[in-house]
């Protein structure tokens, strides 16, 4: 098993995955502040997903004896348009999932299906992830400002029930 390959892909792994929690949970805060709740918490759920990534991937490094790195593979992009945003995302999902179908062979090749298995365990949820952005964006396209108007209205509503908020 080539140990030094493996921990090379898992900490390449790890940098996409922490540029991702880092631009969704951006989106998160703007889409919070501007009352579009379902979106809001679509994304805080998936940043929440590429920690649990981040950590199956530093767990295998620390067995594997390596270190984690823990450095993000690039700076957060500041967008505010909501349709720029699920196309940064379902972009951001497919790179990955190419990434680490790419990374599964290379983990096979060096000789280390455990690191393998791991990938392709995670290109299940990319996929889902994309999937669920998909949906977002279509919906967006279908209904365009009225899909944004009704979650805005979902926490009027809320808000009236429950004035604390
Ligand atoms: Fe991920
Ligand atoms: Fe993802």
């Amino acid at each position: 098993m080539n140990k030094q390959k493996s921990i090379e892909l898992l900490n390449k792994a790890i940098s996409e995955e922490l540029s991702a929690i880092h631009q969704y949970m951006y989106f998160h805060f703007i889409l919070d502040d501007l009352g579009y709740d379902l979106l809001a918490s679509i994304f805080k759920k998936t940043a929440i997903d590429e920690m649990l990534h981040t950590e199956k991937f530093a767990e295998r490094i620390l067995f594997l004896g390596g270190e984690i790195e823990m450095k993000p593979s690039h700076e957060v992009e500041h967008i505010r348009d909501v349709e720029e945003m699920l196309k940064w995302a379902m972009k951001s999902e497919e790179e990955a999932m190419e990434m680490y179908n790419d990374f599964a062979i290379e983990a096979a090749n060096a000789r280390d299906s455990g690191t393998k298995q791991i990938f392709e365990q995670i290109i299940a949820d990319e996929e889902r992830h994309f999937e669920t952005f998909e949906t977002e964006y279509e919906n967006l396209q279908k209904f365009g400002d009225r899909y944004l108007a009704q979650q805005a209205m979902e926490r009027s509503k809320k808000m009236g029930i429950n004035p604390v908020e």
